[in-house]
């Protein structure tokens, strides 16, 4: 696993966005995985300058997301249908019908989950997958003591994660309390993996995912065992390692 130190949120979320154009240079017809939450969305506005001054065209990329919680109208502005849209695919010229986030109100959510599994093999597997992580090592919402086995399913909410997630909402009770995600083995079966990870509420999950024992108890350190992993982490968050 290679470790990629940054002095600040800027330059991570440079490093991160260069390693995602890269990809799609060398393989215009990629497929990346993508990711929510705080972390990526510097990561998000470079790629869209990126775009904006020609160095980068995703009219051929696929997309598919992580995760998205269950039982939150699409049109949330919580939801991470909304957060994509907003954030990142309206402002580059990737095509709506090659944009994939899981649909976490199916009437038949193990459908869905087989699906989209089905739909990532069609296209050949992810060529590079962005991860953010939580405080407590998830990637995705494969929360502590996921089956590493995993591929995507439905998931119950860590109560630390909700916690967490309930900056975003009016109230803990509105936070959706299950989730579609994408399992460990979808994202190791990733030809390429990047965890970007800032602030100090990162550095015993960066700690542990890095150097800890690989344990299903932090999700995150499966990554170790992914031959071509890079974490690209903030100097705080790096106080650990
Ligand atoms: C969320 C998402 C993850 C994300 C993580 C960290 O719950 N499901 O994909 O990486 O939490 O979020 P943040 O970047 O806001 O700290």
């Amino acid at each position: 696993m290679r470790i990629i130190r940054a002095d600040n949120y800027e330059e991570m979320s440079k490093k991160a966005a260069d390693i995602v154009k890269s990809q799609v240079i060398l393989k215009p017809d990629c497929v990346l995985g993508l990711a929510t939450g705080d972390t990526p969305l510097g990561m998000y506005s470079e790629l869209i300058n990126m775009y904006e001054n020609k160095e980068v065209d995703f009219s051929d990329v696929t997309i598919f997301n992580l995760d998205e919680y269950c039982k939150l109208n699409r049109e949330n502005a919580q939801s991470y249908f909304y957060y994509m849209n907003h954030n990142f695919f309206k402002y580059i010229n990737v095509k709506k019908k090659n944009t994939h986030i899981p649909n976490g109100n199916a009437k038949d959510i193990d459908e869905e989950c087989r699906d989209y599994e089905r739909q990532i093999k069609n296209k050949g597997g992810i060529d590079l997958q962005v991860l953010g992580i939580g405080a407590n090592g998830h990637i995705g919402f494969n929360e502590p003591a996921i089956n590493f086995e995993a591929e995507t399913h439905l998931v119950k909410l860590d109560e630390m994660t909700i916690e967490a997630n309930s900056r975003f909402f009016n109230s803990i009770a509105e936070v959706p309390t299950s989730a579609i995600s994408m399992g460990i083995k979808t994202i190791m079966q990733s030809r390429m993996l990047i965890l970007l990870a800032n602030g100090e509420a990162k550095v015993d999950a960066i700690f542990k995912t890095a150097k800890g024992k690989i344990n299903p108890k932090v999700p995150a350190s499966i990554i170790q065992l992914h031959p071509n992993a890079t974490i690209i982490v903030e100097k705080y968050a790096a106080k650990l390692l």
